[in-house]
């Protein structure tokens, strides 16, 4: 059994995931959440908050999960979110036509569907299953499409990202923010992508769970207020220069954005707090490292972006957060569609006074001549250049059709007026986090076997607070005297809102190692010794060190340790951390 095996067995064994529709014989690339793993996932979630909802000030909304068609027209999912497929005549295995390429073309993303197949045709590419003769290629999108009400008049999609809530939302989200720039928001919730055949259990999921900030900013200013807090942090860059080279370089933040690695403070600050953030829910900080993407691997909206990724056991390097700059392509998108104004007014410091030259109509000519339309002729008179209005006659088209004016109706003046700013379309940068990928990966990076007694000893080192079980309580035998102190003390644990389990099946020995493997930071023990001194024995999970507290301290005690307020001393007592 490689690592992978090992975690997943694990995994659906204690409850933490399951294939979904087992029962059924299981559908590729769902997966089910058990007791232990929906936990671990809103524990996950909710350090997510901890930093980018509350860390950041960002507001978290929530959005339906369904899109009107509108949506996806503009966010280009509708035209640019697919991928080429070609089907087996013989056996009907379906497979993506830019794979059967990659050994022949550099770069077959960048090929239309026609010009796949002709490489593929000139090489002579068939079915790798069975050899037989494979069917033109043809460009498959990726989102699921439902009906919105009865009929097809109404087509929706499942969301293939939660980013279009904000951008849907800006208007109402600029209001919020009182106007001005920068400010982000944020969604948690499940995306969708019917992927083509998703062969790698949780990591290719066709529902996944995402954790995306928009962060609105001002283009002209991409310095970030707070950069002097993350730009100390050392990380491993994978730039695309450092990638035509094959190594990895370790740098500070500040170094990255001083040599033009990363290219902006802003983009630079979420690259770091990404790190944080994965460090916080566990994942190992040497098998992390950020790799810019490579031209022609962007997503359709980005114009640059940086990926934290993972090293998994049997997978290798695998992508668990995209942090990109989207520009303003999604609100420019929707503001050509919808008409609505996407932008932002930025004042100035201080107001700007300008000389300019002024048209001005003779609307005491042009009223009666023009009626209904004078107006809308003044204004595009109005917004003419000196250069225009060089002939005896002027065009002037509004509304499709064009009008000749006289020169001499129209007068220059030099004027000079104050500018209070400017129109803005915002810029975006996108921290999107995969919720699913960084599970699995907490939980194979916190994944140990160690000899014991002659046993391997299965322990997942969770980080405290990330743990699905806080502490259990363990009668050292099923006998009444001990389950009922013991009950005691489960119920005054739950009271203080920490997360306890009570277990009285099997040896205490067995107990400790069920508790180990998934992950329980400390068992307490209730036994014989506890009804004579009221003391209980604290076990902890990593060291297997015993400590003996008294039981009316021990909620105290377990809080202090989970915050790392305490921790264990050789000398066997709870010691100030
Ligand atoms: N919003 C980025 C993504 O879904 O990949």
């Amino acid at each position: 059994m490689d690592r992978y095996e090992q975690v997943t067995e694990l995994a659906r064994r204690r409850g933490f995931m399951w294939p979904s529709f087992e029962l059924y014989g299981g559908a590729a690339g769902f997966y089910d959440y058990g007791p232990l793993g929906a936990r671990l996932k809103r524990r996950i979630e909710d350090i997510w908050r901890r930093f980018f909802v509350i860390g950041e000030g960002f507001a978290e909304i929530e959005c339906p999960t369904i899109g009107i068609e509108e949506v996806f027209r503009a966010s280009g999912h509708l035209s640019g979110f697919s991928d080429p497929l070609t089907e087996c005549k013989e056996c009907k295995e379906i497979y993506r036509a830019d794979h059967l390429i990659k050994h022949i073309v550099e770069v077959p993303d960048a090929l239309s569907a026609e010009e796949i197949y002709r490489v593929m045709k000139e090489n002579d590419i068939t079915c790798p299953e069975c050899g037989g003769e494979l069917s033109e290629v043809y460009e498959f999108n990726l989102m699921f499409r439902t009906a919105i009400g009865p009929g097809n008049r109404h087509p929706g999609y499942l969301r293939p990202e939660t980013a279009q809530g904000m951008f849907i939302n800006f208007q109402r989200l600029l209001r919020y923010y009182r106007d001005s720039l920068p400010f982000g928001a944020v969604q948690i919730g499940r995306s969708y992508r019917n992927e083509i055949s998703p062969r790698q259990g949780v990591i290719r999921l066709r529902e996944f769970s995402q954790a995306e900030a928009e962060v609105f900013i001002d283009p002209r200013n991409r310095r970030h207020p707070r950069f002097s807090e993350v730009k100390d942090i050392r990380l491993r860059l994978y730039s695309r220069e450092a990638q035509e080279r094959g190594q990895v370089e370790e740098m500070t933040v500040g170094e990255a954005v001083e040599r033009g690695i990363i290219a902006h403070e802003i983009l630079a600050y979420f690259v770091a707090r990404t790190y944080e953030y994965l460090v916080a829910v566990g994942v190992d900080r040497e098998r992390l490292r950020f790799r810019q993407h490579k031209a022609d691997e962007m997503a359709h909206y980005a114009a640059d972006c940086w990926d934290a990724e993972v090293l998994l056991d049997r997978l290798g390097w695998i992508e668990i957060v995209g942090i990109a700059d989207r520009t303003d392509y999604d609100l420019r998108s929707h503001m050509a569609l919808s008409k609505a104004n996407l932008s932002v007014f930025v004042h100035y410091p201080e107001p700007v006074r300008r000389k300019r030259v002024a048209v001005k109509p003779d609307m005491k000519a042009l009223g009666p001549r023009f009626k209904g339309r004078a107006k809308a002729i003044a204004e595009a008179l109005q917004a003419m250049d000196l250069s225009d209005l060089k002939d005896d006659t002027i065009k002037v088209t509004v509304d499709g059709e064009t009008y000749e004016i006289e020169r001499s109706l129209v007068s220059v003046e030099e004027i000079e007026e104050e500018i209070r700013g400017e129109e803005v379309v915002p810029h975006v940068i996108e921290p999107s986090f995969g919720i699913d990928r960084i599970l699995y990966t907490v939980l194979e990076h916190s994944y140990h076997e160690e000899p014991v007694e002659g046993e391997t000893r299965v322990v997942l080192r969770f980080l405290p607070g990330i743990s699905p079980v806080d502490v259990a309580v363990l009668p050292l035998m099923d006998k009444e005297e001990l389950v009922e102190p013991a009950r005691r003390l489960f119920d005054a644990f739950r009271r203080c809102g920490m997360l306890a389990e009570f277990d009285t099946s099997g040896s205490i020995g067995r107990r400790y190692r069920r508790n180990d493997e998934i992950g329980t930071p400390y068992c307490i023990t209730v036994d014989y010794q506890t009804l004579e001194d009221g003391t209980v024995t604290v076990r902890d999970r990593d060291t297997m060190q015993q400590i003996r507290i008294r039981e009316d301290r021990a909620v105290g005690v377990i809080r202090d340790l989970l915050s790392g307020a305490l921790c264990f001393s050789e000398a066997g007592a709870p010691v100030k951390a």
